[in-house]
């Protein structure tokens, strides 16, 4: 079957975080996809609402079944079902991972320019934050590991967040490279937590490495997974934590009670069952369409807009575009885009410092709704000159 991305779905009026939030006529911001989910997720939650009765869930062994099939199978990792534990959502996870595993004042470790929300949920908490810069070499990104392990060693640190595939600059990281960051959280006794929320959304030909699948000893490491990203889910809410080490994980169950976090609703069962077991020829075809879509972007700004780079991209939708030759901060270039073409993207200032000068485009949208994002960029850039 053949399925249908082409296709715009008004969204204004839907309580829409990136329709409805500002007042924009385009929004390219915030990570959910302007394309409606795969039909057989639409159909299952159709026939759970025509059944009426909505009171408290558990959750079922298929859940947590449907999780470790999916990562068996499409990425090699093997997961048991005692070492997982459901939480609403992968920030929410890592907030209570903070609570529960750190105390207040220590550092923790993320890789800028990285998710912003990683910034808040550490300060929100009462903890540092401690980055070590990607070093940008023009055209990808690569991990300064002299830097990281200078900062590892600091007494104060004791997590780092690790982005896997990485939020905005699109990397996924090699089997070496994550071998590497393993070794030195073992050897500064730091607890890694992968997030890898990002990780089924690759290029055709592209694979992500699951952090665990290349260390042997995993009682320092915690993933997080979830459906949300991949399939269109985030307002359903559904994510698990993956937790070898036994003690750790016993912790995290309680504090996930502690936290809230930890009662699922009933869509969210149905929805990531489904996702899981019946979507996975949606989601191949779903990552051809955003290549293409990458691949229009690149070619628009060689052709149209050089000014503007694209950075390499092997994974996510979110395409990280080098503003530095257009001498404007990030902010005010974002504001004037919003405010005189109606095209909303997220400005890099709020990925750390280091991502000024950088702006960052969500391209989970019809090819149409791409093609006026892009001319609205252009436009504005040739009348900023
Ligand atoms: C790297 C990363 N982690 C987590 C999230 C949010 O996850 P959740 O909605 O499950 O809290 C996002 C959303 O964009 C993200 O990019």
């Amino acid at each position: 079957m053949l399925y249908d991305f082409d296709t715009i779905i008004e969204r204004k009026g839907t309580d829409s975080l990136k329709w409805d939030k500002f007042d924009t006529q385009l929004p390219m911001w915030v990570a959910d996809m302007d394309f409606q989910v795969a039909p057989e997720i639409i159909d299952a939650l159709s026939a759970r609402v025509a059944h009426g009765v909505f009171g408290y869930a558990v959750v079922p062994d298929e859940y947590y079944e449907s999780y470790i099939q999916w990562w068996n199978t499409r990425h090699n990792l093997k997961m048991k079902k005692e070492e997982l534990l459901f939480s609403v959502g992968v920030m929410p996870s890592i907030s209570s991972m903070i609570r529960e595993f750190t105390k207040e004042n220590d550092s923790i470790l993320i890789q800028t320019p990285v998710y912003h929300i990683f910034f808040k949920v550490i300060k929100d908490n009462n903890r540092n934050v401690l980055e070590n810069e990607l070093i940008y070499d023009g055209n990808s990104y690569s991990i300064d590991f002299d830097d990281l392990e200078e900062k590892l060693s600091q007494e104060t640190t004791t997590m780092m967040l690790l982005c896997n595939p990485h939020n905005p600059v699109g990397r996924i990281w090699t089997g070496e490279e994550l071998a590497k960051i393993d070794c030195l959280c073992k050897k500064y006794n730091v607890l890694l937590i992968s997030d890898e929320i990002h990780c089924d959304l690759v290029n055709p030909n592209e694979h992500y490495i699951a952090f665990e699948n290349v260390i042997d000893n995993k009682d320092n490491v915690i993933t997080c997974l979830a459906p949300t990203k991949t399939f269109n889910i985030a307002g359903i809410q559904s994510s698990v934590v993956h937790i070898s080490n036994k003690e750790l994980y016993e912790k995290m169950k309680s504090r996930l009670v502690l936290d809230d976090s930890s009662q699922i609703n009933v869509f969210s069962i149905v929805a990531t069952i489904t996702a899981f077991n019946e979507c996975e020829e949606w989601l191949n075809q779903l990552n051809e369409y955003i290549y293409q879509n990458k691949l229009i972007v690149d070619e628009f700004l060689k052709k149209e807009l050089p000014v503007i780079k694209l950075v390499a991209s092997q994974a996510t939708y979110l395409l990280w575009l080098d503003c530095n030759e257009l001498k404007i901060n990030s902010r005010e270039f974002n504001d004037y885009l919003n405010n005189n073409m109606g095209l909303l993207l997220s400005p890099g200032i709020q990925f750390g410092e280091c991502g000024d000068n950088f702006l960052r485009l969500n391209v989970a949208c019809p090819k149409t709704m791409l093609l006026d994002g892009l001319r609205r960029l252009k436009e504005g850039v040739d009348n900023l000159h």
